[in-house]
């Protein structure tokens, strides 16, 4: 057969859409994060014991002070409460590519003047690592959330 310079290229075209279609297959064959979590359900779940946990937790009282005394007044119909709830699953759905559209503050803006320590963060991140472990959520996701909670921390601490 003869090698042409036309068929050098149709198979190198070949070649090309062939690895396109590769990568798009494998693309498709990881599911988000959000979908490994379990989706918005699973999501809430764990903001719920989450909330828990950190309601309960006395690193917690200085800066939760306000929300906590709303909530001791107004049960879970509390205005603040039902707002950070939302603002959780949405902000946690976004970051990990669920359809969710965060519409709350930027990090920065939301602990403002509250001068976070770096003690505070880590007690709070526990509190979320001990919810996804309360709902079995495997390490792989676990530690992929984590991560994405860990990169706020600039944004959060000492603001
Ligand atoms: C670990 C990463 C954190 C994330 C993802 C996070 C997320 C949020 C979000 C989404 C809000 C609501 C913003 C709004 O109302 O528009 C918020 C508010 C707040 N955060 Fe954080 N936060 C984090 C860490 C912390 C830490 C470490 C503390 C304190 C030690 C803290 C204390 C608060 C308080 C007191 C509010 C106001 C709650 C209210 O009264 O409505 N946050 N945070």
């Amino acid at each position: 057969m003869k090698i042409t310079k036309m068929s050098v290229m149709v198979l190198m075209l070949g070649l090309f859409l062939g690895s396109c279609a590769k990568e798009e297959e494998m693309a498709a064959a990881t599911p988000t994060l959000y979908a490994r979590l379990g989706g918005v359900d699973a999501i809430s779940a764990v903001v719920d014991e989450f909330i828990g946990r950190v309601a309960a937790n006395p690193d917690m009282a200085r800066t939760f002070k306000p929300l906590l005394d709303e909530v001791g007044a107004q049960g879970a119909s509390s205005p603040k409460l039902i707002s950070l709830r939302n603002n959780l699953i949405d902000q946690i759905g976004e970051a990990s590519g669920g359809p969710q559209k965060y519409k709350g503050k930027d990090m920065v803006t939301a602990h403002k003047g509250m001068n976070i320590t770096t003690v505070e963060f880590n007690s709070l991140a526990g509190n979320l690592s001990g919810a996804l472990d309360k709902f079995s959520v495997p390490t792989a996701e676990k530690t992929e959330l984590l991560t994405v909670i860990a990169s706020l921390q600039p944004m959060i601490v000492g603001k």
